[in-house]
């Protein structure tokens, strides 16, 4: 955490949907193992692999007193779980499922989010993200509590197209149509969105 806090980084983020690696189909096919392809990149690592399986809300409270930096959970998708994040004293509420690649058959992120932003009820800004690949996905988002969302494989796929470029040009497209939908929307500000601008078609 020293480290960390040395290296300008504004806040930690512990991730909580990793108890266990999940069954990834896909990786399988591609014969694809993300453990091994790890296993000799320089990033560090802690002694033991397994510490996702034990955490608990004690760590969260070790985290808290161990770091002056603001701490966020990444992986809350019950209200109840935002709730008591917020009462451990978490100053940012990460609503993921890991892009779905975790567990077969959970929650979509924007269906978990808007239970979650009126348990949150603006105690801690609200990350979301989930297959927000497109201006009108960032806007449902905004719109139903998320104070910020997240692009992971959208920055990964421009990363392999054209390095930091590739990078620049998605979020520039993300960007783009963001603004095209707000427009479209008769939306000025991303701050005043609301959530009766987006229905729900069963
Ligand atoms: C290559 C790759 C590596 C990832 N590594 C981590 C990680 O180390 N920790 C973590 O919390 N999430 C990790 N994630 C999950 C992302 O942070 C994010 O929650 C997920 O991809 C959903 O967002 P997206 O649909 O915008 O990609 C990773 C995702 C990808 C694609």
């Amino acid at each position: 955490m020293a480290r960390v806090e040395a290296s300008g980084y504004h806040a930690v983020v512990l991730t909580v949907d990793v108890q266990v690696y999940g069954r990834r189909e896909r990786d399988i096919v591609h014969r694809f193992n993300p453990r091994e392809a790890m296993a000799h990149a320089p990033n560090p690592r802690g002694p033991d692999g397994s510490y996702p399986e034990r955490l608990t809300w004690d760590d969260v409270a070790w985290l808290k007193k161990t770091t002056r930096l603001p701490i966020g959970i990444k992986g809350i998708m019950t209200a109840r779980d935002a709730k008591r994040a917020v009462e451990a004293g978490v100053e940012l509420i990460w609503v993921s499922n890991h892009g779905g690649r975790q567990l077969d058959h959970t929650q979509g992120t924007i269906d978990a989010l808007p239970s979650i932003a009126d348990a949150v009820a603006g105690a801690a800004p609200i990350v979301i993200d989930g297959g927000f690949n497109r201006g009108t996905a960032v806007l449902k988002g905004l719109a139903l509590g998320a104070t910020v969302v997240a692009a992971g494989r959208a920055a990964l796929w421009g990363l392999a197209a054209d390095g930091a470029a590739g990078v620049a040009c998605a979020l520039g497209i993300l960007r783009r149509e963001l603004r095209t939908t707000m427009a479209l929307c008769g939306q000025t500000s991303v701050k005043g969105l609301s959530a009766d601008l987006i229905s729900r078609v069963d």
